[in-house]
């Protein structure tokens, strides 16, 4: 039964995971590799209770004992007796295997880990570990506190029990999941990186304007956003560097990144977190 989860890295994704275990009433343990930026976490966190508040969703003492249930540290031995390991560091598979190889050694035998990436293969960062079949992938989405979908990933090892805990540790915390195999994009992002990559290449191809683009989905389909202000969201960064994962694993033009998204993200251009993608956010 899981009890505590620890969750590594607190950038976007990872504080919003901790957010939202914290707020389903697990007793939450966060790490990253400096205090700045496990506070920066917590601040991004408080904003959102504080919003929620201001809206009259949550009260005061709703805040602090969300937050009550949330400790940091730098130390990945803190971690040892978490029941779930929830790593969701930066899309690199040698820090990722590293960060996992030590949890290996420092967690209690019983613990599950589960990593959040989008797109590198699961059972790879699980190989060399003793617990390759208590290892899962839980995808989540941006913004994770509003996103309902986790994608539960199951590998070649993955054990019937750990995936089940697993999917309904998700179920707690307010998500609906979808099993998906370990396959690259998994269902989400196989489907929609080749629809951003189309929408950049009507843009690419002066097919219509990047408005007009965005507009035609927004209203023709009913999305919340269009492709070229969702890639902003999502970052071209992380865009092109999933694009490219998947070509490089099916090396089907369909997932070739157009010249400009690559130019784009060279040029420094990474979405809203720049200031400056497709669209201008520096005001
Ligand atoms: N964090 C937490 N909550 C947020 C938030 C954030 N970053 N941004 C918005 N919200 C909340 C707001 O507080 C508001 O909450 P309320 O209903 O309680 O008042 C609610 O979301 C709606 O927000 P807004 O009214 O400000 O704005 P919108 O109605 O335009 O919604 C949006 C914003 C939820 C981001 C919406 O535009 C949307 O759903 N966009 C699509 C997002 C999407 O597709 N995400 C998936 C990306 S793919 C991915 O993550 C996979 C990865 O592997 C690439």
């Amino acid at each position: 039964m899981i009890k505590k989860v620890g969750v590594i890295g607190i950038g976007q994704m990872g504080a919003g995971i901790a957010q939202v275990s914290a707020q389903a009433g697990y007793s939450v343990i966060i790490n990253d590799i400096s205090d700045e930026l496990l506070q920066r976490g917590i601040r991004g966190i408080t904003k959102l209770l504080d919003k929620a508040i201001e809206k009259g969703k949550l009260d005061q003492a709703g805040k602090d004992k969300i937050l009550a249930n949330i400790k940091a540290t730098t130390e990945l031995a803190a971690l040892s007796d978490c029941d779930i390991v929830i790593e969701a560091a930066t899309e690199n598979m040698a820090i990722k295997k590293e960060i996992f190889a030590e949890l290996d050694k420092a967690c209690k035998a019983e613990a599950i880990f589960a990593t959040n990436t989008s797109s590198l293969p699961v059972g790879d960062l699980a190989a060399s570990l003793k617990r390759r079949g208590q290892f899962v992938g839980l995808h989540f989405f941006n913004p994770v506190p509003v996103m309902k979908l986790v994608e539960v990933v199951k590998t070649l090892d993955t054990a019937d029990e750990t995936f089940k805990t697993a999917k309904t540790f998700a179920e707690s915390i307010g998500k609906t999941t979808v099993s998906a195999k370990d396959t690259p994009g998994f269902v989400v992002n196989a489907l929609l990186i080749p629809y951003l990559l189309d929408a950049i290449r009507q843009y690419e191809n002066e097919l219509a304007t990047r408005e007009d683009i965005d507009n035609a989905m927004v209203l023709g389909c009913g999305h919340p956003m269009g492709p070229l202000t969702l890639t902003d969201f999502i970052g071209l960064d992380t865009t092109l560097y999933i694009a490219d994962i998947m070509y490089d694993e099916f090396k089907d033009s369909h997932y070739a990144a157009p010249p400009l998204l690559r130019r784009m993200v060279n040029a420094g251009y990474l979405g809203k977190k720049s200031g400056h993608g497709f669209y201008d956010y520096s005001k």
